[in-house]
């Protein structure tokens, strides 16, 4: 597994505003998508292409175009649908599936209450969206699963990650074919499994649950 933290000043300030507890849903959501559009152009850096013969108005030449078969875009219900719009509108050959985790407060152990995917992954490239790296625990889940399908390439992109999570996913899948991409690496996770510095419930402050 790899870890790659985007280093740039653009993230960095749209994050800080996604930190500050005085952001309001609306623009909480705006800027998750804004991010994630700057996170997914760092993910999709080996989205696999082909070759393409065109012609412009001047002259034939050959580019490159989304290669078969589509790379799947998977957000984990809820927070992660957050970070849809922004994947796809890079990607926009991409299948969308669908994965529900929930964690439990108590345990904070994750388990899967929807799953809406093709059935068959191999050969395919997979980014995971989730916003918050938090335990770890959800991804672990999530990314098996994909693997049982047969994806040989899952990259997870997420908005903030700890480093107990970055850990903890390391552990459970080291040698497998998983990039993460993050906004940034904190600090570490609190008693409650927050995510310290961090900028509170994603999901709750994309939706305005708080
Ligand atoms: N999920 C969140 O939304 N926030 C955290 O800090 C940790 C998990």
């Amino acid at each position: 597994m790899r870890t790659h933290v985007v280093d740039h000043p653009l993230v960095a300030h749209k994050l800080t505003t996604l930190r500050d507890a005085r952001t309001d849903s609306p623009t909480f959501r705006r800027l998750a998508d804004e991010l994630v559009t700057l996170l997914a152009y760092e993910a999709t850096r080996d989205v696999r292409t082909e070759l393409v013969d065109i012609t412009t108005p001047v002259a034939e030449t050959t580019g490159v175009r989304l290669s078969h078969p589509r790379p799947l875009v998977v957000p984990i219900i809820r927070a992660g649908l957050g970070m849809l719009d922004g994947m796809v509108r890079l990607l926009p050959t991409a299948e969308v599936g669908f994965l529900g985790m929930i964690r439990d407060e108590a345990t904070l152990e994750a388990s899967t209450y929807a799953n809406r995917m093709p059935e068959d992954l191999s050969g395919r490239q997979v980014y995971v969206l989730d916003p918050m790296l938090a335990t770890g625990g959800t991804l672990v889940v999530a990314v098996r699963e994909l693997m049982r399908r047969g994806a040989d390439d899952v990259t997870v992109i997420c908005l903030l990650a700890a480093p107990e999570g970055v850990e903890r996913l390391e552990a459970a899948l080291s040698g497998a074919p998983v990039t993460v991409v993050t906004g940034a690496l904190d600090e570490r996770l609190n008693e409650q499994g927050y995510i310290v510095p961090g900028l509170g419930d994603a999901g709750d402050r994309m939706y305005g649950t708080v």
